[in-house]
């Protein structure tokens, strides 16, 4: 193939991209974006915080613009993100208890409902585990209303949209040695034992110097496959430049194509220029939307 996602659409992947509803009448970002890649996650505009500003009123402006310009182009769509404890509305960030896991609970709902059918996979919950050495929960507002309160956005979220694939997806779970990496491991295995409803788990794989592409990348990614999941990376950024940038990129395709069940990668935003980073050029295509070695180093490794 010719481009990102034509490339991974021969070996049974997607290629995907973040996308911010604000770009869109950038003609050099579109024409990209409609050219290289057949998935889209919108960057922030389907997260809790834009999607139900004040509690029960939903706001899908932002958020349809970006779902509906994905699927005129025939492009699919990962939703991001149903719950999680970060962009939270500020009136969620002050609740507790069985209030905040109803609200929770009905978001989920709410949302995966206004969108049942258009939905390739969720990331139902995002970033539940700690950093660090203790392999458990993050501390946070949804936690501390019960350690099974992931389970049941699962469960609303496979109520709500049974076709979406349901995802758990999480940061720095790359490295299989890591803490973290076992801690998702085992909630996922005990999901699966337990007939919890996961399809998926996503590996958002921000990545630099001090959080280098782990050599072992395919053992996580196949350990993970083995557990009756499918494997996506998800928000793919390498700080870097150059050859060592463009291996580094290299090196995370080669291990997604070595598992089977590694269904797709997503790049999480198209310039250097649009990423989220505030310093650095960790993407596939300069600040004036040219393609990096890092780009040529993905297509001829896809
Ligand atoms: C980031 C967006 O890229 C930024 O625009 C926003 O200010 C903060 O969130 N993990 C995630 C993504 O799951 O939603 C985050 O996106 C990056 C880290």
């Amino acid at each position: 193939g010719t481009t990102l996602g034509a490339s991974a659409a021969e070996k049974g992947r997607y290629f995907g991209t973040a996308v911010a509803a604000n770009k869109l009448s950038d003609s050099t970002y579109v024409n990209i974006l409609n050219r290289e890649f057949d998935m889209v996650t919108a960057e922030n505009e389907m997260k809790m915080d834009a999607t139900e500003p004040s509690q029960g009123q939903f706001s899908y402006g932002n958020a349809d613009r970006i779902v509906n310009q994905a699927r005129n182009q025939g492009k699919r769509v990962r939703g991001h993100a149903l719950a999680w404890h970060s962009q939270q509305p500020g009136w969620m960030q002050n609740m507790s208890g069985s209030a905040l896991r109803q609200a929770m609970l009905n978001h989920v709902t709410q949302v995966a409902t206004y969108y049942r059918g258009k939905i390739y996979a969720w990331d139902v919950v995002n970033e539940a585990f700690a950093d660090g050495s203790s392999g458990g929960r993050r501390d946070s507002n949804l936690q501390r209303t019960g350690n099974d309160w992931i389970e049941a956005a699962f469960r609303a979220a496979r109520a709500a949209d049974p076709g979406a694939k349901l995802c758990y997806n999480d940061y720095n779970t790359d490295n299989w040695s890591h803490a973290k990496t076992q801690g998702v491991y085992r909630m996922v295995q005990d999901f699966k034992s337990r007939g919890v409803p996961i399809d998926c788990v996503g590996f958002q794989a921000h990545f630099n110097s001090g959080n280098p592409v782990p050599s072992n990348y395919h053992t996580t990614l196949q350990n993970f496959a083995a557990l009756g999941v499918d494997v996506q990376i998800t928000e793919l950024d390498i700080e870097g430049s150059g050859s060592t940038q463009a291996q580094q990129y290299q090196g995370v395709v080669q291990a997604c194509l070595a598992v089977a069940r590694c269904t797709g990668i997503t790049v999480w935003g198209i310039r250097d220029t649009d990423s989220w980073r505030a310093s650095g050029t960790p993407l596939l295509f300069d600040g004036s939307g040219n393609k990096k070695a890092a780009y040529t180093s993905v297509l001829n490794a896809l």
